[in-house]
């Protein structure tokens, strides 16, 4: 095993992901792989919260994702796909944690406030859904690892996750509840207090201008668009200017801050930036130029993309799941039994089996 940190996260399947993951954490994830040993979950029991009557639809995502992620360059030789429903002491580390939390801690953590209100889940939830905030604690911290790169989204649960990490070591290891966050493996506790990196740019506008980009609100340019179809978005985006002579206000302005994440060539950057305030270049012509660097961005994702399509694509990427099913559980099973032994329930070993 690597003696490298080790890093979890991961994404609940939900479709295919857009330019927005790849700035908010995708990007983080490629780059972190050179130095740490790398989780990413794949949380498809967590996609069943909302979806358990559509299992096809969840498999068939949970497929895509894994190829979405191999196209944007996280690699299979150094890093490990965890895929959730076949890790076992996640959802047996879930049961233990959710008797270290208050039920009603749970209901105030805001992302969860925020997903019932988005998805106008009212009070018709299944019990499920607040227990999957619990479970990502277990996503977690089955890995040990030291950090948790995500979007500002999720940052309410990783402080669950810290919280319920604190509370193990104190009450199953004897760490004292005032040691310092990054002492408690040290004194002795079976879980590190993980931190939450957060991603370049949190909060992606769609191309509608207003809200973040998201592929239920129709506003996504998707790693898997082609050119014709990025070009057409970017014509769409709504700047909310009148017209090409009017000053152009760059705050909070959708096509510049693409502009700004994917323009490598900062001296052209600035060019436009000073056009458009002085009101010396029209919409279009920047549209259509955010539209190339945009697509030449996506262009080798594509290719790579390419190469887990058809018939023989799905078949590539459960070998490599399998695998890596492997490599997860043998630190996930490890963690396990640490903290079983620390909770007086070591009753023997025991051994997964794949075949
Ligand atoms: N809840 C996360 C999302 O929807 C996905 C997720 C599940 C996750 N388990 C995790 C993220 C553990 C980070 C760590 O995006």
């Amino acid at each position: 095993m690597s003696t490298r940190p080790r890093i979890l996260t991961g994404d609940t399947p939900t479709g295919r992901l857009h330019i927005g993951h790849w700035v908010g954490s995708l990007e983080n994830r490629v780059r972190l792989q050179d130095t740490y040993d790398c989780y990413f979950l794949i949380a498809n029991m967590h996609a069943f919260t909302t979806r358990a009557e559509k299992p096809a639809e969840v498999r068939r995502d949970t497929l895509e994702i894994v190829k979405d992620w191999l196209a944007v360059g996280i690699d299979p030789e150094r890093s490990t796909l965890v895929l959730q429903t076949e890790i076992p002491a996640i959802a047996e580390l879930s049961w233990y944690f959710a008797m270290l939390v208050p039920f009603n801690r749970v209901m105030r953590n805001p992302t969860l406030k925020a997903e019932i209100e988005a998805k106008e889940l009212g009070d018709h939830y299944s019990f499920g859904f607040p227990l999957y905030a619990v479970g990502q604690c277990a996503d977690i911290l089955a890995f040990r690892p030291e950090l948790v790169p995500v979007g500002e989204d999720q940052e309410a649960h990783i402080e669950m996750c810290r919280e319920i990490a604190r509370r193990f070591d104190h009450l199953y290891c004897g760490v004292a509840s005032t040691t310092a966050d990054n002492e408690y493996v040290t004194r002795g506790g079976v879980f590190p207090v993980p931190k939450a990196l957060l991603g370049r740019i949190s909060r992606l506008l769609g191309t509608d201008g207003v809200k973040k980009m998201s592929k239920s609100l129709d506003n996504a340019i998707f790693l898997s668009d082609d050119t014709a179809t990025i070009l057409k978005k970017c014509k769409k985006i709504v700047t909310g200017r009148q017209s090409a002579t009017d000053p152009g206000k760059l705050e909070g302005n959708a096509l510049f801050q693409y502009a700004r994440a994917f323009m490598t060539d900062t001296a052209r950057l600035a060019e436009l930036e000073g056009l458009y305030t002085r009101g010396e270049i029209g919409d279009g012509a920047v549209k259509q130029e955010v539209a190339g660097v945009i697509d030449a961005f996506l262009a080798p994702v594509r290719d790579r993309r390419a190469q887990y399509e058809g018939a023989n694509g799905d078949a590539l990427i459960l070998e490599i799941l399998r695998a890596h099913t492997v490599r997860a559980n043998t630190v996930a099973e490890e963690t396990l039994r640490m903290a079983k032994a620390a909770m007086h329930l070591d009753f023997g070993p025991r051994r997964l089996q794949f075949d």
